[in-house]
């Protein structure tokens, strides 16, 4: 149980380690799994779980380690929020979504576990009030904004306007490696390069996959969850998914 401004008594994943979370790896699986009783209600195993999984347990790990209870988190695009759902008792939890389909999200909410904004972020809907949040975070969500700059800058600047100062902001996006043109979105490469990250530079793709602790999402859970959202393509021909994690600091005010 947590009570106000208390964190999990480790501290695993911090604004000034993130470089080691910048893209996903075997290795953070060893943290993730002792979330994920708290998360999810159950164990999970690595390779048999959608990318999801990962990323949902990396922002819950960040959460419980750097955010206090009782502080106000967003999600951009958080559709039917596992993340939300687990914190809402101990967090005050806002949801940003169009819930219009897009990305192979959700249509539709049962949920009243987050307060909901029916808008893209990059609208500055003034339903999300200025200099707010303490934690602003997106799950699988921005790699599905069009490849246009001003769509991305009107992104990170809705973003920044809502932010506290001094809070941080979590950007989990998909990309998949293939064999030829890795599936790369603009929007994640614009915001390691215009927000100075706190993990640093987005690393070469060909350096991440010589990696031998880079974890790309298995067959399994792409033939039984993926694959018929996917053209029902095989998985070698679809290409194996992975996580791209950016992190940012709001500049705390003059
Ligand atoms: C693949 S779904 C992921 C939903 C959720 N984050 C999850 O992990 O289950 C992508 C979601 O992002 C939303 N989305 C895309 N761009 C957005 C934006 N600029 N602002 C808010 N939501 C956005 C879509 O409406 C969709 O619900």
């Amino acid at each position: 149980m947590h009570t106000n401004n208390t964190f999990h008594k480790t501290r695993y994943i911090k604004p000034q380690n993130f470089s080691k979370f910048t893209y996903a790896k075997h290795s953070h699986w060893s943290i993730l799994e002792q979330y994920a009783e708290e998360l999810y209600g159950q164990t999970v195993e690595p390779t048999k779980v959608q990318l999801k999984v990962y990323q949902d347990l990396l922002v819950y790990a960040f959460i419980r380690e750097n955010i206090g209870a009782g502080k106000k988190l967003l999600d951009v695009g958080g559709g039917n929020s596992r993340v939300l759902k687990r914190l809402s008792k101990e967090y005050e939890c806002w949801n940003i979504d169009p819930f219009d389909g897009c990305g192979n999200g959700p249509t539709i909410t049962q949920e009243n576990t987050f307060r909901l904004v029916r808008d893209y972020m990059g609208n500055f809907n003034t339903e999300l009030p200025d200099n707010y949040f303490d934690f602003v975070f997106s799950i699988s969500a921005l790699e599905h904004t069009p490849n246009d700059p001003l769509v991305h800058q009107r992104i990170l600047d809705d973003i920044n306007r809502v932010l506290a100062p001094g809070a941080y902001s979590l950007h989990l996006l998909d990309i998949i490696f293939r064999k030829e043109n890795h599936w790369v979105k603009d929007m994640l490469l614009y915001m390691f390069d215009h927000t100075a990250p706190l993990n640093g530079a987005m690393k070469p793709l060909d350096e991440m996959l010589m990696d031998p602790d880079l974890y790309l999402m298995t067959k399994e859970p792409y033939d039984t969850i993926w694959k018929s959202r996917c053209n029902n393509l095989e998985y070698e021909e679809f290409g194996y998914p992975c996580s791209v994690n950016v992190l940012w600091q709001k500049p705390y005010q003059k």
